[in-house]
């Protein structure tokens, strides 16, 4: 993982005020996302009872444009390990996110959890024993168009623990993804790689408004994401 702790976000604002947003094409694939509390969004998701979780990865908007598409973000989860839940059944409801794009609140996109290598079971296995998940959220209202996906990624416990996230759980869940992203990884005849780094304060440090009450260490690691 590569650290460039502070000066990536620095540079990453300049290049969003620079880039003249002439039109949503024209600011897809040139900047690689929007900091949401530029348009009054937030890094935290709306958990639905005054919390919120933490969208800790970031999927530039920078990254090849087929990792960006619904079913192309869904075969590069594939990829690291992710599938769709169990028969398409969720457990519990849908978090929102405003991600200051202009569109306001927006439930998750696509929500997806860990398939122990099988697309098809595994995340039954996942609601079963617990495992890692995610929630899935798109940059894409008339203010920033980026194209970017914001990630809350969280490692559950089993379902006896009624799915609640593991103490630590958001900075873990977190970092395996990026462990294996950043390895070379494939599905359905496309590979990829990934290059990774480390921003901070985007989101907050510690607990306070934090679903569940589990400290945060404040890092959101931004992937780009490119098919080889
Ligand atoms: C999210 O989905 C739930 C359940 O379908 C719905 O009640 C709620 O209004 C939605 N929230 C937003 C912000 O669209
Ligand atoms: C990623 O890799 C780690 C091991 O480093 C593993 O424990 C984890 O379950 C993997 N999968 C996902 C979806 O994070």
């Amino acid at each position: 993982m590569i650290f460039s702790v502070g000066l990536a976000i620095v540079a990453l604002q300049a290049t969003a005020f620079a880039t003249p947003l002439a039109s949503p094409l024209d600011s897809r694939a040139s900047v690689a996302f929007t900091p949401p509390a530029q348009g009054g969004g937030s890094m935290l998701d709306d958990a639905g009872n005054g919390l919120g979780e933490p969208l800790n990865v970031i999927i530039s908007g920078l990254s090849s444009p087929s990792v960006l598409t619904d079913n192309g973000f869904l075969n590069y989860a594939q990829s690291l390990g992710f599938s769709t839940e169990c028969f398409g059944v969720h457990l519990g409801g849908p978090q929102a996110a405003n991600l200051g794009d202009g569109n306001g609140f927006v439930n998750q996109t696509t929500e997806l959890r860990e398939d122990y290598g099988n697309e098809a079971l595994g995340t039954c296995l996942e609601s079963l024993v617990g495992g890692n998940h995610l929630r899935m959220y798109r940059q894409n209202g008339p203010s920033a168009d980026t194209g970017a996906l914001f990630l809350a990624v969280s490692r559950e416990q089993p379902i006896t623990q009624s799915h609640d996230i593991i103490p630590n759980g958001y900075d873990i869940g977190r970092d395996e993804l990026v462990a294996n992203a950043t390895k070379q990884t494939s599905n359905a005849g496309v590979t990829y790689s990934a290059t990774a780094s480390t921003i901070t304060g985007l989101l907050p440090t510690g607990s306070a408004g934090v679903n569940h009450g589990i400290a945060l260490d404040g890092n959101v690691v931004l992937l780009t994401v490119k098919t080889l």
